[in-house]
């Protein structure tokens, strides 16, 4: 056979549809104000839930705050589409027991641990988990996830290892103190971090975005300084980028998606001092469908996207679903938010796969012509 005729039959060969149990996205930044209103439809377009991250200016500490923030995220659902929203709780060194009482009667789903100084936003939150000894206690008995920002902040601590020295230090401890507390590790970026979450119980689990399993840490100096890729955990090198995709793949059920985007600015990104943070929900189910498939692995896709995430919770799993075609497209560059804009993570390249949509042209392939919304 000819090279291109091998090329012909292999593309013949390729899926020109992915069809999956709707996924959901377990860890998102939406923001709130006009950022709000330009990033929720691309969440909810693609994902059924998404567990919304509580770290606004002033952090989302109460459950009167938390519903409240439900209702503006709410408000920005285009018609027609289907998306709830998993709301979570801010923990600070003052949250007291009774509120997590107050936050699981309301649907709260989860409360946030943020190493205080360790990311955006982080300010108001825990010095030492042990200040707060009493609300974990309370979570606990409650069933509800403790999801945490893994990472040390000592300063002298190397910012590639601080992932690793947390789990030594902080999550081992904070483990064997609540055995029974389901703790989500959040946007795990190390082999050390597969390998402990591999390793234990049913109450741990860990979330992994798009961008760690597509990019390493080569990915930030490529041909200059990307501001673009900065997020925290920082991108590491290869070797942790194979064990997350290993992970994915693999079939532990521990692991699941979340895509951790995090809007910015370009012009808060741009600058001397950018802010961490990569902005995927316009890009993040077509990165993974990407990934997966250089990994031979797209038939994991759904368990990893749609199933795993919601065992893991407790909630059942969605019954609608979303269908992926290949149909190269061209990531915008810009996304418009008021006189400014963001840049999406893959600006102006190319990904394989992108959502099909219920006005798109119909699929022929896919017997129900199946989309993102629930009509
Ligand atoms: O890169 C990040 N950006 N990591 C986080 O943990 C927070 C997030 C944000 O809120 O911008
Ligand atoms: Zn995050």
């Amino acid at each position: 056979m000819e090279v291109s005729d091998k090329i012909l039959y292999m593309t013949a060969n390729l899926p020109p549809t992915l069809t999956l149990t709707r996924p959901d996205d377990w860890h998102v930044h939406v923001r709130d104000g006009l950022m709000l209103t330009t990033v929720v439809p691309h969440t909810a377009e693609r994902f059924g839930r998404a567990v919304i991250m509580p770290n606004l200016r002033p952090p989302v500490t109460t459950t009167q705050a938390a519903t409240d923030y439900a209702a503006r995220i709410m408000a920005a659902v285009p018609d027609g589409v289907q998306f709830v929203p998993l709301m979570t709780l801010y923990l600070t060194a003052h949250t007291p027991p009774d509120e997590v009482r107050r936050a699981q009667a309301a649907g709260i789903v989860a409360a946030k641990f943020y190493p205080a100084g360790a990311t955006t936003h982080s300010d108001a939150g825990i010095s030492d988990w042990r200040q707060i000894t009493p609300t974990l206690a309370a979570m606990q008995k409650a069933g509800m996830p403790l999801l945490i920002h893994g990472e040390v902040t000592a300063v002298d601590v190397d910012i590639f290892d601080r992932e690793a020295v947390f789990i030594d230090t902080e999550l081992a401890p904070l483990r064997r103190a609540f055995p029974a507390l389901p703790i989500v590790l959040e946007h795990i970026t190390t082999r050390q971090a597969v390998q402990y979450v591999q390793e234990a119980d049913w109450f741990l689990a860990a979330t992994i975005t798009a961008h760690h399993l597509l990019y390493n840490r080569n990915a930030l100096f490529a041909g200059g300084l990307r501001p673009h890729c900065y997020c925290l955990p920082v991108l590491k090198r290869e070797s942790h980028r194979l064990a997350l995709l290993q992970a994915a793949t693999g079939g532990c059920a521990r692991f699941f998606f979340g895509s951790d985007s995090a809007p910015h600015l370009a012009k808060q990104k741009e600058s001397d001092c950018a802010c961490a943070g990569c902005y995927t929900a316009n890009v993040a189910i077509e990165m993974l469908a990407q990934v997966f498939e250089s990994a031979n692995a797209l038939h994991k896709l759904e368990a990893f996207a749609s199933w795993n995430g919601a065992d893991f919770y407790g909630l059942e799993r969605n019954t609608d679903t979303l269908t992926l075609q290949r149909a190269p497209w061209t990531v915008p560059d810009h996304l418009p938010c008021g006189p400014d804009h963001i840049r999406p993570l893959c600006a102006g390249q190319t990904l394989d796969w992108r959502v099909h949509r219920p006005l798109d042209e119909p699929l022929a392939q896919t017997p129900s012509g199946l989309c993102c919304a629930k009509v």
